[in-house]
């Protein structure tokens, strides 16, 4: 029987040995039948193989979070330079076209604000209705070692298994409760067990320490979310750091939509994940463009 202490130290995670992605270019997904594939080609850019997603579902458990009080005059602006939309259905149905043509990853966990204890989620859109809206992933919030972790757990596996007959990917998100340390050793449990009941891929945190074997011993792909704002050059770095380490392309939110110039920054974004551009050339990017925004003169 596993346990939680006394367990031989993990060691052994070939950094620096690819996965084999057994023909098909994103690891894990090669046994796939074509519906997921597709969906998941539309996910991941099948020239850089990665993704640049634009989340803002925070409303969900937040109300009007700062930046995103008008979806439409902040969001939309953003569309064009995104790969993905991760939201609600409210929110899509309310405030974005249906012929801007972007694939979503469809927040389908619910249940829990920030009033109340946030693990305390349920599944909360049918998969009737993510097939209506035509979803290209779901996104499930689980909080491993959390108060409702069981709760959340079942969850993902529900909307797994729906998924699984619907041909629609699942994201499992990896929320940390406020008990829980962001470290590779959290983190990469959290990652591997969603990967092992069956999501297709996992958006968590970036860790400073470690990363490398958080990704390693993940056999799916992994995004990492932004987290708070912090300064624009850090969150190039931060995600620069965390594709080096193998992460597959980051789910952005308030780093993104809460910048000086949002439209800039998702650029600057793109830049380091589909470019392959460092941290400081992302910002020279984002600097010029912003200024040409603001009509000055660089
Ligand atoms: C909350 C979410 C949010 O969509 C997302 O993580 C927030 O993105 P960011 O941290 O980059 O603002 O999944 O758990």
């Amino acid at each position: 029987m596993a346990e939680a202490q006394g367990n031989i130290e993990s060691k052994d995670f070939g950094i620096g040995i690819p996965q084999d992605s057994q023909g098909y270019y994103l690891k894990g997904a090669a046994h796939l039948d074509w519906g997921m594939k597709d969906r998941l080609a539309r996910v991941f850019n099948a020239r850089s193989g990665k993704t640049v997603m634009l989340a803002f579902d925070h409303g969900y458990i937040m109300g009007p979070t700062s930046g995103l009080e008008r979806v439409d005059l902040s969001i939309l602006p953003l569309v064009p330079y995104t790969d993905v939309l991760m939201c609600t259905r409210g929110v899509l149905r309310a405030c974005i076209p249906p012929d801007c043509g972007k694939p979503v990853a469809l927040r389908c966990s619910a249940g829990a604000t920030v009033l109340k204890e946030l693990s305390d989620e349920l599944v909360g859109v049918a998969i009737e209705d993510a097939i209506r809206l035509n979803a290209s992933a779901m996104a499930v919030q689980v909080y491993i070692g959390g108060e409702f972790e069981h709760k959340t757990i079942g969850n993902l596996v529900r909307v797994i298994d729906a998924g699984n007959a619907a041909g629609i990917p699942t994201l499992a998100v990896t929320a940390v409760g406020r008990e829980m340390v962001r470290d590779a050793r959290y983190l990469g449990l959290a990652c591997r067990v969603c990967a092992e009941l069956g999501a297709h891929f996992v958006k968590t945190y970036y860790c400073a320490e470690g990363f490398e074997r958080v990704t390693a011993a993940c056999p799916i792909p992994i995004v990492i979310a932004g987290g708070k704002k912090i300064a624009e050059l850090d969150a190039l770095t931060m995600a620069r750091r965390a594709i080096d380490q193998g992460a597959l392309g980051v789910d952005m939110g308030r780093n993104i939509f809460q910048a000086d110039d949002p439209v800039s920054m998702i650029q600057a974004v793109r830049a380091v994940v589909h470019d392959d551009e460092t941290p400081e050339r992302a910002l020279d990017l984002y600097q010029t463009l912003k200024s040409q925004s603001k009509g000055m003169v660089v």
